[in-house]
């Protein structure tokens, strides 16, 4: 059985198919890069996976668990199992530790520990009593991604972690994702970056118009021979 498996996941707004067909298995310690131009379905896709949104067909399973048959309070707990960071994080009003230390809170956990020790992964040690509202762009994307960390998900789902970050920051996050290789953490990361999928990605899925036109290891999905398919979907980036 897989850990996580997308079966025929399809999603329409009002009317217009924004994603169709989307069939993949997922295994814990996955990196999964999810690339596509702008508009190919990327977010839908990751919004759909941490149930923010119902799929308009398909399905979705959790070792083995159908997440869209569950009720109110089951998909909760099932959600619990997963962090997601936003292309655009947003920062509740407050320092730096209670935006880290958030989800930790509502899950009735108290650890500060926890946060220092992903302070420091995201290079950001000391900065605990920080205004969360007056730092840097870069700043808030890793504050997002160690508030997401300190939850120690069994998914994490990245929607394009380093875009309007300078190449320092996007360094520094890219470090973070790599050093998960090896945990039992399923990464869904999205992004239009083909270089960043291929440094990071254990696999790559291509997305084009809502469709999953390909997938496989990096080497194989940037394969040379399938550079038409590449310069296709290079265009519009
Ligand atoms: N809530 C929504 N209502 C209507 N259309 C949407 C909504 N969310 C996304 N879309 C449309 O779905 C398509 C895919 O969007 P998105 O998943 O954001 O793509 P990507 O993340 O790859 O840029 C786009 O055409 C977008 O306009
Ligand atoms: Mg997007």
């Amino acid at each position: 059985m897989a850990f996580l498996e997308l079966e025929a996941l399809g999603k329409a707004y009002g009317g217009v198919d924004v994603l169709q067909g989307i069939s993949i298995n997922l295994s814990r310690g996955e990196i999964l890069g999810i690339i596509g131009p702008t508009g190919s379905g990327k977010t839908t896709l990751l919004r759909l996976v941490n149930l923010l949104e119902a799929p308009s067909c398909g399905n979705i399973r959790l070792e083995g668990l159908t997440l869209n048959d569950l009720t109110e309070k089951e998909k909760l707990l099932a959600r619990r199992r997963m962090a997601m960071v936003f292309q655009r994080p947003v920062m509740f009003k407050g320092s730096v530790q209670e935006n880290v230390s958030y989800g930790l809170k509502i899950r009735g956990k108290k650890d500060q520990q926890i946060v220092k020790s992903a302070l420091e992964a995201v290079n950001l040690s000391g900065y605990e009593s920080r205004d969360a509202s007056c730092l840097s762009g870069g700043e808030m994307q890793r504050i997002a991604l160690a508030r997401a960390l300190v939850l120690q998900p069994e998914i994490l789902l990245l929607d394009e972690p380093t875009a309007n970050l300078d190449p320092k920051s996007a360094a520094a996050i890219d470090r973070i994702i790599q050093s998960l290789v090896g945990q039992s953490t399923l990464v869904i990361l999205a992004t239009h970056n083909m270089l960043q999928c291929k440094r990071l990605a254990s696999r790559v899925a291509v997305l084009m118009k809502g469709r999953m036109v390909a997938v496989g290891k990096p080497e194989e999905v940037f394969d040379l021979r399938q550079e038409h398919l590449m310069s296709e979907i290079a265009v519009p980036w």
